[in-house]
């Protein structure tokens, strides 16, 4: 909110959401790469197993292209897009992290070092130093997992540090362990789900073993993830559980997403047992997609479980995804958003055009104008008050007030509104009217997101909040000035590109 943002149109969120699954996939698969790579190599080398040492070394060739290539671009990915969609939130991740970063940074140099000597020095060194380049590489990817971890969990549980504001209370947060062993399980998932394919490589007779000693590992990690996973849920205040957990979860859509993610667990465990434990003659090409789609719906379910939680926050309970400072709304509200970032005040005056700048500002992170969570969508508009008050054919208007309308009027039935509405008649011979009549609405709407500021001074502080007390928990409160609400609306208002009569059209927008 401080700094002018990239305002991407497909959203700045989905952009980033895109950038970021490939890193994170790419990623753990480093991280649990590296490990079952060099213990695998060790078993060789102990074993004098040609094949086995074969298993590790072809994997170690997409475990390189992929580390170093993949992971450094998607990192570095990462950080510009980040950067520009959200400045002040990664400007306040850097303050709290400043060293947390600089340590990653090392074992990330270690890391991507070890893999380029470790891939080039197969048969050139002696078996020694190339297990303990090996094992460099496994502890510089996984102290750099060690090292993020706090950030990560901090965000969504920043436990003491709300009060202290001191490093290891953020980093060493509720949620650290559990998160390590989830995700300490989840690379072995990864790493798996493309060993499999180095292993289908072997010879025919050595193939069975080297698929069978694979399903030993991928059994190991879903029984760490699992753990882990339970772990992570036992210890989450009930403030974030309640949300997804129970009779009647807060938000239904993340109580699915909770039973996808251990439904895809299951499956992994399913096709483990069956097609790598009990028959590996039998698996295929097939077993490692299923393996793949098993692995990747849990992680992607976790994380996606996670994130959503957390939301609005960036920092639970104390950086909005805006970056809106919980601690700056009274200030922002007395002042004015124009006083506080200099940019929205730049540029024309016009109330308009000053209140486009203040939706990049506060609202462009989490909505698109047309594509994800549009909010010409979310808006009322000419053409959505025709098509309630004509109830064409009869019963559509319930169904068009129900998916228009009910998420702001969900407190008045249908057949209410009906009889508050204007007639279709009415509506087409003064289309201004109710132009004039949404813009009330729009304006009554941010005016209750406004007083919803209000509220955050009742939370205790230095304590997580319990948003559920919140009418609209989902998103921050506007902050500004009554103007500058005004000006919002008005840009707002103006969204709706006025077509009328669709009724006559056959409904089309
Ligand atoms: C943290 C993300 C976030 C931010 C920032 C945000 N919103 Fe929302 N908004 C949401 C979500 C999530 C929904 C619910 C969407 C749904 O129900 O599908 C929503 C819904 C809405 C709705 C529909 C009515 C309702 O209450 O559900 C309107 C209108 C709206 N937002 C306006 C705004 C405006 C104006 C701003 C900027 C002042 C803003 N939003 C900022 C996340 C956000
Ligand atoms: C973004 C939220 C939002 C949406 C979407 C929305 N409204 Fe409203 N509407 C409001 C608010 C806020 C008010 C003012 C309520 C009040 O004064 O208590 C209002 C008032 C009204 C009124 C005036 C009622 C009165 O008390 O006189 C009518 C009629 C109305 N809305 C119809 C609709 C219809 C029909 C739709 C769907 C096409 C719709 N609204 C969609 C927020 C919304």
């Amino acid at each position: 909110m401080d700094y002018p943002i990239w305002n991407v149109a497909m959203g700045g969120g989905v952009l980033m959401a895109w950038v970021a699954i490939t890193h994170v996939i790419v990623s753990h698969f480093a991280i649990g790469g590296g490990l079952i790579i060099v213990i695998t190599e060790t078993l060789a080398v102990k074993r004098s197993d040609p094949e086995l040492r074969e298993l590790a070394r072809r994997s170690s060739l997409v475990l390189i292209l992929v580390s170093t290539v993949f992971g450094a671009i998607s990192g570095v990915g990462i950080w510009v897009v980040a950067g520009l969609i959200s400045p002040g939130a990664i400007s306040a991740l850097i303050h709290n992290y400043v060293w947390g970063w600089a340590i990653e940074w090392v074992f990330f140099i270690l890391e991507i070092v070890a893999a380029l000597v470790y891939y080039t020095t197969w048969d050139k060194i002696s078996k020694g130093a190339h297990l303990l380049v090996g094992w460099l590489y496994f502890i510089g990817a996984y102290f750099s997992l060690v090292v993020i971890n706090g950030i990560i969990t901090f965000m969504l549980t920043p436990g003491g540090w709300l009060e202290s504001h001191a490093f290891w209370d953020g980093f060493f947060n509720p949620t650290y362990w559990p998160s390590l062993v989830l995700r300490t399980g989840i690379v072995v998932l990864m790493a798996v789900a493309f060993m499999l394919w180095p292993a289908f490589k072997a010879s025919p007779d050595r193939r069975p073993d080297l698929v069978r000693y694979l399903g030993w590992w991928f059994l190991g990690g879903v029984f760490v993830s699992y753990a882990g996973y339970r772990w992570w849920e036992a210890v989450l205040p009930d403030t974030v559980t309640a949300l997804f957990l129970g009779e009647a979860p807060t938000l239904a859509g993340l109580a699915a997403t909770r039973s996808f993610t251990l439904w895809s667990l299951t499956l992994g465990l399913a096709v483990t047992v069956v097609a790598l434990l009990l028959a590996p003659k039998l698996a295929r090409g097939l077993t490692a997609i299923l393996l793949m789609v098993g692995a990747f719906g849990f992680f992607g379910g976790y994380e996606r479980l996670r994130e959503g939680t957390r939301k609005p926050f960036l920092i639970h309970s104390h950086l909005f995804s805006n970056g809106l400072l919980v601690s700056q709304i009274d200030e922002i509200n007395a002042r004015g958003i124009a006083a506080h970032s200099g940019w929205v005040a730049a540029g024309d005056p016009a109330p308009e055009a000053f209140g486009g700048r203040i939706f990049v500002a506060q609202c462009a992170s989490c909505h698109t104008i047309d594509g994800y969570q549009s909010i010409r969508e979310a808006l009322p508009t000419v053409a959505d008050m025709e098509l309630v008050a004509a109830d064409q054919p009869s019963g559509m208007g319930a169904v068009h007030y129900r998916e228009q309308c009910s998420r702001c009027h969900g407190d008045i039935e249908y057949q209410e509104m009906a009889e508050m509405m204007p007639t279709l008649e009415e509506i087409r011979e003064d289309p201004e009217f109710i132009r004039e009549l949404n813009l009330g609405m729009i304006t009554m709407t941010l005016v209750e997101l406004r007083d919803m500021g209000e509220e955050f001074a009742d939370f205790e502080p230095g304590k997580q909040f319990d948003m559920r007390t919140l009418d609209r928990s989902y998103m921050p409160p506007f902050v500004g000035t009554e103007e500058e609400v005004e000006a919002l609306a008005l840009y707002l208002a103006s969204l709706d590109r006025g077509e009328t009569d669709v009724v006559a059209t056959g409904g089309e927008k």
